[in-house]
């Protein structure tokens, strides 16, 4: 099948998904089931996820790449570069309410050039247990404030009250706003069978319909290889993900090593998947209690410095005012004098 080059991709950028039917074929449905039957899982917060080998995920290069290639030539949006895969769940009643995805965006700190290749592999019933999305272009027209200010990001979870929806900011902390209406009246719910792909960007409000049929999707993620992650991005933030990032030690213990260790404010995405990043891990310890002391000590060195600054700039501001007024002072004075000349010897 035509991955992508025929079909047309515009919806990616308008509303920010698109759904392409039957993507994998009955032999890579087979290939993936044989796969989530044997492996084992492992537990993320409160829910238990499965991370396919990376080796599964290759069988669909050609596949995945060509899409890419499309997306890239159709649209403003490059992600080319495969991050990764996992598998979702639904047993057990596990279902995520309103949100955008958060420690995606901790680490690419870009959700637009992100993408979400959300594939069901059991699904008994398409009406049931898809995911459910907010298109970005019904929440601009409804909500234009909200849209700027969740377009490309991620961390953004929703709280929905008796009264109102509650679009909290999960990244600097505190809240973006809220919107007085159901988000269900402007959300879509496409319905997918095993094999059907709904292809997202990472900055679509999104949350599970229900957990009412046992589904297992596969999602794999690609972003912009060479967008450069920020290290002052990623010590910056709010208390949410300060605790966040405090739940995985190890992992951004090493990212944040790997900054100091060479010697940059700036590390394009696809570094951290090198081989030279795998060596460096090896050398990497993790724990809580250090990265709360790394964190806290970068944010105060930070903070201390930026204050510098701002004084720096505003004694500086404060000598040109005063150069300024003496030049002007001077001048005035100069020319009240050449005038009392001219008027005593004209
Ligand atoms: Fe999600």
């Amino acid at each position: 099948m035509s991955a992508g080059r025929n079909r047309d991709l515009s919806d990616l950028v308008d509303k920010g998904y698109v759904v392409i039917r039957s993507f994998l074929d009955r032999h890579e449905i087979t290939l993936f089931e044989a796969d989530i039957s044997q492996n084992e899982g492992v537990w993320y917060e409160a829910y238990r996820v499965k991370i396919p080998p990376r080796n599964l995920l290759l069988h669909l290069s050609d596949k995945l790449d060509a899409l890419t290639a499309a997306i890239s030539m159709q649209t403003d949006i490059e992600a080319t570069f495969m991050i990764g895969g996992v598998y979702f769940f639904t047993d057990g009643g596990q279902r995520f309410s309103w949100h955008q995805d958060r420690e995606s965006y901790y680490f690419t700190q870009t959700h637009y050039h992100y993408l979400n290749f959300y594939i069901p592999i059991i699904k008994p019933d398409a009406g049931k247990s898809n995911l459910s999305l907010i298109p970005m272009n019904r929440l601009h027209e409804r909500s234009p404030d909200l849209y700027e200010q969740v377009l490309g990001r991620g961390a953004c979870l929703v709280e929905e009250t008796q009264h109102n929806s509650i679009f909290c900011n999960e990244n600097e902390g505190g809240k973006y706003g809220s919107v007085n209406y159901d988000l269900s009246e402007i959300a879509e719910t496409p319905e997918l069978k095993s094999g059907d792909l709904l292809l997202l960007r990472g900055d679509v409000i999104h949350k599970t319909q229900d957990a009412e049929t046992s589904r297992v999707a596969l999602s794999i993620r690609f972003t912009q290889g060479s967008h450069a992650v920020s290290k002052a991005k990623l010590v910056d933030g709010g208390f949410k993900k300060f605790t966040k990032m405090l739940e995985m030690p190890a992992f951004y213990q090493s990212l944040l090593a790997y900054f100091d260790a060479r010697g940059t404010e700036d590390i394009p995405f696809q570094d951290f998947y090198s081989d030279d990043f795998a060596q460096f891990c090896r050398t990497c310890q993790g724990t809580r209690s250090g990265l709360r002391r790394y964190l806290v000590n970068e944010k105060l060195r930070r903070r201390l410095w930026q204050s510098l600054m701002e004084v720096g700039a505003g004694a500086m501001r404060a000598e040109a005012g005063r150069v300024n007024r003496n030049a002007r002072r001077w001048l005035k004075e100069r020319l009240a004098k050449s005038a009392w000349r001219s008027a005593l010897f004209r």
